[in-house]
This record gives structure tokens, C-alpha cells and sequence, in this order.
């Protein structure tokens, strides 16, 4: 892992083990870097009414939306999955919104990063705000 990986991933372990997954037990962690480096990082929150939970993605999103930044040049998520965690649609569309489609995604175990994406990869003929401004 490169330094600028590692960095991600343990901001996203922590915020896996602070997950609140009660119905799922399914913690996820995500860790998002914005074009000035920082790193936010989110959990999934779940709820009772279960459509009301939200994603670990949407949480690193938010975090970095909340401290004034826009755009993510790098993405990671963390799950105990014996499959490769990638992120779920919803979270594609949310990431589309502020990265560019050559952004990378790591889709990491608890062991570390097992596969590799790029947003375009995962959400291939996407639609993004582009198009509203065309
Ligand atoms: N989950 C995420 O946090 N990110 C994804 O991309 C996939 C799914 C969460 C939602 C729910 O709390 C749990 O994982 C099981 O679906």
C-alpha cells in the first residue's frame, strides 16, 4: 500500500468499528480524500425503519461536503466480507457527483486493498451534473 492508501484505510477501519449496523452486523468503513488531501471518513448508520439508514460512503461524503470541500480524488471502503465490498449503486450515483469518472476506488478486507476500480468502471455511461449544464 502506498502511504496515501494507508492513510485512507486506517481512517476507514476506524470508522468501520464505529459503524452502527445492529440489523445488518454488517459494518462498513469509508474514507474519501478531497482535492486539498484531507481525509474524511464515515461509517454506516443504520436505523430501526430500515430505508432510513444511510451508507459509509454517503457519511465520507457528507463529512467532507460539511468542511466546505467538493471535489474526492481518491475513495476507499473497508468491509469484513469474504467477497470484494465494492460500493453499492446508490453510492456510485453520490460519488459520481463530486469525483471524476477516472477517480480510484479501493475495495479493501480487513487485510487490506483487494481490488481496484475506477469510478467509470463502476458506474459506466453514468449520468452527472454535467449534463444538466449542457
Ligand atoms: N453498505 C454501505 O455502507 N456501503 C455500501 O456501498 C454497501 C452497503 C451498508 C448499508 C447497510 O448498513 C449494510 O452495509 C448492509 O447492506
Amino acid at each position: 500500500m502506498t502511504p496515501s492508501q494507508q492513510e485512507l484505510f486506517d481512517a476507514a477501519v476506524t470508522a468501520m468499528e464505529r459503524a452502527y449496523a445492529p440489523y445488518s452486523n454488517f459494518p462498513v468503513g469509508a474514507a474519501v480524500r478531497s482535492a486539498s488531501g484531507v481525509v474524511y471518513a464515515g461509517c454506516n448508520v443504520e436505523n430501526a425503519a430500515y430505508p432510513q439508514g444511510w451508507c459509509a460512503e454517503a457519511s465520507a461524503i457528507a463529512a467532507m461536503v460539511s468542511a466546505g470541500e467538493r471535489e474526492i480524488v481518491e475513495v476507499l471502503t473497508v468491509c469484513r466480507s469474504e467477497l470484494v465490498g465494492t460500493c453499492c449503486g446508490g453510492c456510485r450515483q453520490k460519488l459520481r457527483e463530486f469525483a471524476a469518472l477516472s477517480v480510484p476506488i479501493y475495495a479493501c478486507g480487513p487485510d487490506g486493498i483487494r481490488a481496484t476500480f475506477t469510478l467509470d468502471d463502476l458506474l459506466p455511461h453514468s449520468f452527472g451534473p454535467e449534463h444538466l449544464h449542457s
